[in-house]
């Protein structure tokens, strides 16, 4: 076999790699062998290119995996699960950035090392040269909207801000790094398009401030998502400026999956792309905040002597079990309940917490097994026949005003509609809103029992109550 089949054999079998990963990606069960999967792909692709390239000097390559290696095996080591989105977001920015260097320096190599050279449309091509340009804009815009939106979430930038004029702004941007883009190109000029190449980056830094300052703190994992997407477009950009058909499915790969997510959020939240991206929760929709009355409120041991003459109870984790640290809290009492002969269940919203699949990961990092974690779309018709359902720091994701007040901030959010069981205990500190800031009717309902508390603390009390029970 040749050399080229060879490669071209590899090149295959790493993109299949992607997609068989991607697949498996969007089930908890397969997640993890997808992400290995995809991890083995990305690592035939870069042997692969190197080989290719074959001039490269190995000293540099070395060096530069050691470091990356190194800083990301920090980061994510020293990361609490909660912090999760501002890795995530700047992991991507670090992708946009790596892509639009990859082009800055493919038309530096072209037009400013080469003393024949006439301009960057003449020694690259049409098609590789306006990628080029295009990889920088998009990567540019992916960095400078990344690092703000990590400083968003760690509270560092406080949000949002009002942009007057923000649309104009972003047109004069736009416009600029377009006619800068096309100088550093196409003219033959010595300095004209090192200049043009500037402006194009200085452009596409504060075209992503722009896109991302008015835009709130907590619908930043909403931002962050299309930005991974951004991310992707700009590797398939640079893969289509350097000619690698790889690198183009890679990086599509990354900006579909990017979308698709985006979109999930959306839905799942009832807001379109449009409403986060120009900032504001709800819009000029009004939300219910008057007083709560008839609110009941009980303690561990009560709750858990209705526990332990339940049949199937249902355990809905949201925000507050992430940030009380709770999950092996939670374990423990569906254990405790499991061995008392009852049926537990844990129920997942799809935005529950503040990131996508943010209640999957920290319910794997307690080790709940797999089969006891039922999506929304295939619980939601089991809580008619539950005896008990424990929310633990969820808000939003049950609050019934979803289907009952048209004029709410979350009407029409698909919801888990655990208003319908049997009974049901509330795991919060307060009455204090969640995230969209409005009333929950449900803390008002007959068969809610609120649990007052730090959700680790209640969780641990009940769990001791429970483990008692079984002696
Ligand atoms: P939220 O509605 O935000 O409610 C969380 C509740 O947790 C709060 O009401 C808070 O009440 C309680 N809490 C906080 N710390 C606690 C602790 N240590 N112990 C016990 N309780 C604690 O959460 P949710 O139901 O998970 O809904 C998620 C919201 O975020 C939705 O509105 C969703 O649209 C939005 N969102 C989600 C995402 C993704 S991708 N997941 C992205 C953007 C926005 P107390 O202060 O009274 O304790």
């Amino acid at each position: 076999m040749r050399t080229a089949d060879v490669t071209a054999l590899a090149a295959l079998g790493s993109i299949a790699l992607f997609v068989v990963g991607l697949k498996r990606l969007s089930r908890v069960r397969s997640a993890r062998s997808g992400n290995q999967l995809m991890a083995a792909g990305m690592l035939v692709a870069v042997v692969l290119t190197l080989f290719e390239l074959g001039r490269v000097d190995w000293r540099w390559i070395l060096g530069g995996v050691a470091v990356g290696a190194g800083v990301g095996v920090a980061t994510v080591l020293r990361a609490k699960a909660t912090a999760m989105p501002e890795i995530v977001a700047r992991f991507n920015g670090f992708g946009g950035a790596a892509s639009a260097l990859v082009a800055v320096s493919l038309f530096w190599a072209a037009v400013v090392e080469d003393p024949t050279a006439t301009s960057a449309v003449e020694a690259l091509g049409v098609t590789a040269a306006a990628t080029a340009v295009l990889t920088v804009l998009i990567g540019g815009v992916t960095l400078s909207g990344s690092v703000l939106a990590e400083l968003k979430l760690r509270g560092t930038v406080e949000g949002p801000a009002r942009l007057p004029g923000r649309s104009l702004a972003m047109a004069v941007l736009l416009g600029l790094g377009v006619a800068a883009g096309w100088e550093a190109v196409v003219a033959h000029d010595a300095t004209l398009p090192v200049v043009g190449m500037l402006v194009l980056v200085a452009a596409s830094l504060l075209i992503g401030v722009v896109l991302v300052l008015p835009i709130g703190g907590a619908d930043m994992p909403v931002v962050i998502s299309l930005l991974n997407s951004l991310s992707g477009l700009a590797a398939a950009a640079a893969g289509f400026a350097l000619d690698d058909p790889l690198l183009i499915i890679a990086g599509t790969v990354v900006g579909a999956a990017g979308l698709i997510l985006t979109q999930i959020m959306c839905v799942a939240m009832n807001r379109s792309l449009l409403n986060v991206m120009v900032g504001g929760f709800g819009g000029d929709v009004e939300a219910d905040t008057s007083e709560y009355v008839n609110v009941r409120s009980s303690d561990a041991e009560e709750a858990a002597m209705v526990l332990e003459a339940a049949e199937r109870v249902i355990i809905v984790p949201g925000y507050g079990l992430a940030a009380g640290r709770a999950q092996n809290a939670a374990h423990e009492v569906a254990k405790a309940l499991i061995a008392l002969g009852v049926e537990v269940r844990f129920a997942i919203h799809p935005v529950a917490g503040r990131m996508p699949g943010h209640m999957n990961v920290v319910l794997a990092e307690a080790e709940v097994p797999y089969e006891l974690l039922v999506e929304m779309d295939r619980i939601n018709q089991d809580f008619p026949q539950t005896d008990v359902v424990i929310v633990v720091g969820a808000n939003d994701v049950v609050n019934p005003a979803a289907n009952t007040q048209p004029s709410s901030p979350i009407a029409g959010m698909p919801i888990l509609d655990v208003a319908s069981a049997r009974r049901v205990f509330v795991i919060k500190r307060s009455l204090s809103p969640g995230y969209a800031g409005i009333k929950n009717e449900l803390f008002e309902r007959d068969n809610t029992v609120m649990l007052f508390g730090d959700a680790k603390q209640v969780l641990d009390d009940l769990a001791a109550h429970l483990h008692l029970a079984r002696r």
